[in-house]
């Protein structure tokens, strides 16, 4: 005589209940799978955010002692063609009179080019001196009206209420006149 589900063989409605069973474990699986699709998806940067991630700048045209603004992720960002004389006045800055103590050395992977986020670490404005004609302040670097902070050709702080040297954004020389930031 046939044996119940429990025993070795099963009866005709217990096979059927499992194959039900499985079917819709199945479905819900798919379902689930389905259903997290668009949330999975939205983690993912979208095409507009990826091209902001990073900036390409060609450096050939900008002139020593020439410095351009460039936005990346939205903000300003400060590239700076040195002169001689601006790294010099930078490396000759004992670390001693430094708020935020760092060598120029640290700041730059090429001394000729100062690359550095245009915004003020006190409270976030954006300092005056990357246009000419703007006040660079006493250090000739950046100088930020909004309670007057001024910064040296680092970009480093020297005086006023910011904290902290303007700080340097992740950065790659492509080829020898591309830069890119990101
Ligand atoms: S925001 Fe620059 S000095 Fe206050």
């Amino acid at each position: 005589m046939a044996q119940t589900q429990d025993g070795p063989e099963k009866g005709a409605g217990a096979v059927r209940r499992d194959f039900l069973e499985l079917v819709a474990w199945s479905t819900l699986g798919v379902g689930t799978l389905v259903s997290l699709w668009p949330f999975v998806d939205s983690l993912n940067p979208s095409a507009d955010v990826l091209a902001l991630a990073s900036t390409e700048l060609d450096l050939a045209p900008i002139e020593e002692g020439q410095r351009v603004t460039v936005k990346w992720r939205g903000k300003p960002v400060f590239v700076d063609h040195r002169t001689p004389q601006e790294i010099e006045a930078a490396r000759a800055t004992p670390l001693s009179e430094l708020r935020d103590p760092e060598p120029d050395e640290a700041r730059v992977q090429r001394p000729e080019w100062l690359v550095v986020i245009g915004i003020c670490t006190h409270l976030g404005c954006v300092p005056l001196g990357n246009r000419p004609g703007e006040p660079r302040g006493e250090w000739g670097g950046w100088f930020c009206p909004c309670h007057g902070s001024h910064y040296d050709t680092s970009g480093r702080i020297r005086k006023g209420p910011a904290p902290r040297n303007l700080h340097v954004p992740p950065y790659t020389f492509v080829d020898n006149t591309l830069l890119r930031i990101g």
